[in-house]
């Protein structure tokens, strides 16, 4: 058999990762943490204190493997405004990618944003090949709310963002 450098069969697919997606929990926070960790420290994601992770838990759902009940991915929908939300902090365990997972999450987080009679969702990522897959489009960065920018001092890059920001129009369905 030949595989690749992700493990995949040539031709073929992974087996799916069987798992829930719930509300995160505060038992939750300090796997959350981790996980945003390793992204983190490759410069992948923003790095979040696990204060400000409490404070935003109510943003957070995790998906939790059916067998080992571990956490094995996250996602945050933090509202911004009448009619606009960012999906941030998503992350799936690299044991666990291209399984399906993280597009469960992002699915997820759209019907969340639909529930709540949002009209646009926005991400700062540097994967936009994934969100395009959502039917996210890029956008200029000065065009999202100055607000949202209070948590970029927390990043290592701060004031040099590379990141692309990515903008979905929600319809009835994505
Ligand atoms: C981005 C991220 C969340 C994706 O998670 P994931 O669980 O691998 O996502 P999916 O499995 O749904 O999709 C990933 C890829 O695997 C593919 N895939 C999905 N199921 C598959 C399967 N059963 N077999 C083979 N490939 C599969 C998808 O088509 C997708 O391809 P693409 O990257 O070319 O679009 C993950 O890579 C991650 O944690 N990255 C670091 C943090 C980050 O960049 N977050 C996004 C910014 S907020």
């Amino acid at each position: 058999m030949i595989f690749n450098d992700r493990g995949l069969l040539f031709g073929g697919r992974l087996a799916k990762t069987r798992c829930m997606i719930r509300a995160a929990t505060t038992k939750d926070v300090r796997a959350i943490h981790a996980l945003l960790q390793i992204f983190a420290e490759r410069g992948e994601l923003l790095p979040r204190p696990m204060g400000q992770l409490y404070d935003h838990l109510r943003d957070f759902v995790v998906a939790v493997d059916d067998q080992t009940r571990k956490v094995i991915g996250c996602c945050a929908l933090q509202i911004c405004w009448q009619d606009l939300a960012e999906i941030r902090s998503l992350a799936v365990d690299p044991r666990h990618q291209h399984r399906g997972i993280g597009g469960q999450l992002t699915q997820h987080a759209l019907e969340e944003a639909r529930h709540f009679r949002l009209e646009k969702v926005f991400t700062l990522t540097y994967r936009p090949g994934f969100f395009e897959r959502f039917g996210f489009v890029r956008i200029d960065r000065a065009q999202l709310p100055r607000k949202i920018w209070a948590d970029c001092v927390l990043c290592p890059k701060f004031p040099d963002c590379d990141e692309i920001a990515m903008i979905k129009t929600l319809g009835r369905r994505s």
